[in-house]
């Protein structure tokens, strides 16, 4: 397999027994033309020498945070920015740990809390380090943040235990970043809505609503790893979003609009952001100041429908519009009026009030309703929400 031409990766060695192993990997990456510059932690070079990690790459090897050669050469900021991966392998608890919580004390922590470009970790330890409570929140905080996990692995390990903790085999960390990098396929234009609006009520104050944007991310993500071209417009989200997806940052339902009508010949459109219903009229320029005898008076105005908009133009109408339904009761009827006045073709309807998690929540229970058909889809988690939505997205536009 060929993964990708010109693919740089950012190899970090941590320290663990598997370090061994990352020499192979670094083999068989450079086999296939891919560079790969190392950066070696303290622990990492108690297991595997600089020598022989620039022998193999043919690379210079970092070490040091503070090196002041290294800095006026290539800056830590730097090394992480001209490669297309951080690969962390092995990855040790510890490592994993300092990612979790931000925590940037040496040259490899510190490219990763700097890094704009997708993070891999292979983890590697003891099968009790691996399950504790504490390891096993930490990858699952990094894993919600949209960081990749490879392995660990079952069977024996080098402290003479057996369980989860083994780094995976270098060939199927090899195919695990051809399958991130996997040339493009999925030949459509794909918009999707995400995330709340804030209103302005004055420059500090706003109206928002609860929504994380995750389902909308989720959606995005699914349709770009399918190759697909995606632009997500984004209200205010805290959600990281994968690198490489073209994501316009607004936060009215106005910008949200203007930045709908910059996007030419979308196939499908999603939306999936809560938008407000209501914009504040004429909002203050200054701070409204608080005043015991005088409490304001909030006026709204109607904000544009934006799927509206969207499923009403006449030349450019994408070949798929789907909008969402956030419900509290009448979740059908509710949903199958929105189908109908907003002329989407599909409206993916939740009940809000069925799940207090629902908002920023990792799951979604959805019904799935068209013109003709009633689907309640089982709970699950949004990323396959997504994927059900993608492959039924896809299956409607090849059919078309
Ligand atoms: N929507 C939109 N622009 C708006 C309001 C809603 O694009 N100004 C879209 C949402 O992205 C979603 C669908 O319309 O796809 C339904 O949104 P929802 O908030 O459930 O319904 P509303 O139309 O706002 O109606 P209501 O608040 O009365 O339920």
């Amino acid at each position: 397999m060929k993964i990708n031409n010109n693919l740089k990766i950012l190899l970090i060695i941590s320290g663990g027994i598997a370090a061994y192993k990352s020499l192979e990997l670094i083999r068989i990456l450079k086999k296939d033309n891919i560079k790969v510059q190392v950066v070696l932690t303290k622990g990492g070079a108690e297991f595997v020498t600089p020598l022989s990690v620039s022998a193999l790459s043919e690379e210079k090897v970092y070490q040091k945070l503070f090196s002041l050669k290294n800095e006026t050469e290539m800056g830590h900021i730097q090394l992480s920015r001209e490669n297309d991966l951080i690969l962390v392998a092995p990855a040790s608890a510890n490592i994993i740990a300092h990612a979790a919580a931000g925590i940037a004390n040496d040259l490899a922590t510190t490219i990763l809390l700097a890094a704009n470009k997708p993070i891999l970790f292979a983890p590697s330890m003891n099968v009790e380090m691996w399950n504790n409570p504490i390891t096993q929140k930490n990858v699952k905080f990094l894993k919600d943040n949209n960081y990749n996990f490879i392995g660990p692995e079952p069977g024996d390990l080098a402290c003479g235990e057996e369980g989860d903790g083994r780094m995976s085999e270098p060939k199927t960390i090899y195919k695990y970043i051809g399958s991130m990098f996997k040339k493009k396929k999925l030949n459509i234009n794909v918009l999707v809505t995400a995330g709340p609006t804030f209103e302005a009520i004055d420059p500090v104050r706003f109206i928002g609503n609860r929504s994380s944007g995750k389902q909308g991310i989720a959606i995005a993500k699914i349709f770009y790893e399918l190759g697909a071209n995606v632009t997500l417009i984004l209200g205010p989200s805290s959600q990281k979003i994968p690198e490489n997806i073209k994501v316009v940052n607004i936060e009215t339902a106005y910008d949200m609009l203007e930045a709908v009508k910059k996007v030419n010949n979308i196939d499908v459109a999603i939306c999936a952001a809560a938008v407000s219903d209501w914009a504040i009229k004429n909002p203050s320029k200054i701070k409204i100041k608080k005043n015991k005898k005088n409490i304001p008076k909030i006026n709204f105005s109607l904000n544009p429908d934006i799927l509206e908009y969207i499923s009403n133009q006449k030349n450019n109408r994408p070949k798929l519009v789907i909008g969402f339904a956030a419900e509290t009761n009448n979740l059908v009827n509710n949903a199958k009026e929105k189908l109908k006045s907003k002329k989407c073709d599909w409206i993916i309807a939740n009940n809000v009030l069925e799940d207090p998690n629902i908002f920023g929540g990792e799951n979604n229970s959805v019904t799935f309703i068209t013109r003709d058909n009633i689907e309640p889809w089982d709970k699950c988690s949004k990323t396959d929400i997504a994927k059900k939505l993608c492959s039924k997205v896809i299956k409607e536009i090849l059919d078309s």
